[in-house]
């Protein structure tokens, strides 16, 4: 008997295409996230999950599921999975790691570009019929090249995003727990500063760590009360590491000069306000989203279920517990 997996929601056709030959599939196969109710009902005779970031994997669920073995999250991120609780459990976790680095870093500078230089305001005016012909004085933002750009978080994506601010001739800070080794630094001009001076010396911010309990509200009032009243703030990593409502005020009051946000702190939800910041630039959690990276992702998710508990091998892409 092939083992039973749940899969929670749509997902690319090569990534069931690799489950297939190995799992009976009860499929989830929508666009929205499964019902809570709906996903523990599911897991009762599952041995494996396939699941995504909007999937609370806690001991809720796993006291719903206790044939559960294997749950792969179709992320990098994997702070919706307590890990500990699975490992106590003997439940492996595995996740998508590296696969969307580039993407990533692609979407934080569309996101940093278009904050900067209005692009999304300009196409509302565009369609709005707004524009009468070139004004010096029109809708003028800020220049990229030759700013300083803070990096908080300078792991894999952090530095991939120091990588393309090469091309912009950018002073680049970073802050991070554990400094980087000093061929990382020399290679991408990095400097390692401490978290207030970044925010003091920065055009831009952008955020590239985990979310975790240290991590949690990190870009808080007292941190936009330190950036540059010109400065952005971009954020393409999680959203409860800036506290949200601070960030609308901060906005409204001039602050900060703008933001770029893939994540929000409630998501889907957004703090009362933010729609109404034209200074932000606002994308669904689109960072990943090239048809190429999800569907490497799609691929990774399944291979981890796959290994584990088909092949009976390690995956490579096991968290840690
Ligand atoms: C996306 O946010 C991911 O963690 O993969």
């Amino acid at each position: 008997m092939k083992p039973r997996i749940l899969v929670t929601r749509r997902v690319p056709k090569e990534c069931l295409n690799l489950l297939k030959p190995y799992f009976q599939i009860e499929h989830y196969n929508k666009d929205t996230a499964i019902p809570r109710a709906r996903l523990l009902r599911s897991l009762k005779d599952k041995e494996g999950l396939l699941c995504l970031l909007t999937d609370k994997v806690d001991h809720e669920l796993l006291s719903a599921a206790p044939k559960l073995k294997v749950v792969s999250t179709f992320s990098v991120g994997y702070d919706h999975v307590d890990v500990p609780a699975c490992s106590a459990r003997g439940v492996v976790v595995t996740n998508t790691p590296g696969v969307l680095t580039e993407s990533t870093a692609d979407f934080t500078w569309a996101l940093l570009m278009s904050a900067a230089r209005r692009v999304v305001e300009g196409d509302a005016y565009m369609r709005g019929g707004k524009y009468k012909g070139w004004d010096p004085l029109m809708l003028l933002g800020t220049d990229v090249n030759g700013k300083t750009l803070g990096i908080v978080g300078f792991g894999r994506i952090g530095q991939a995003v120091a990588k393309r601010a090469g091309g912009f001739a950018m002073k680049i800070v970073y802050y991070d727990t554990r400094r980087a080794a000093p061929e990382a630094e020399a290679a991408l001009g990095a400097r390692f500063v401490p978290l207030d001076e970044l925010l003091r010396e920065s055009d831009f911010v952008s955020i590239h760590t985990v979310l975790d309990a240290g991590t949690r509200h990190l870009i808080d009032a007292r941190a936009f009360g330190l950036m540059k009243t010109s400065a952005y703030l971009i954020n393409a990593a999680r959203g409860p590491i800036v506290d949200e409502k601070a960030l609308v005020k901060a906005l409204k009051t001039g602050k900060i000069r703008g933001a770029g946000l893939d994540v929000y702190e409630w998501e889907p939800k957004m703090a009362t306000g933010l729609a109404s910041c034209r200074s932000a630039v606002l994308a669904p959690h689109l960072a990943s989203a090239s048809l190429e990276t999800r569907t490497k992702m799609g691929e990774m998710s399944a291979s981890g279920l796959v290994d584990e508990l088909a092949r009976r091998t390690p995956s490579p892409y096991r968290v840690a517990a």
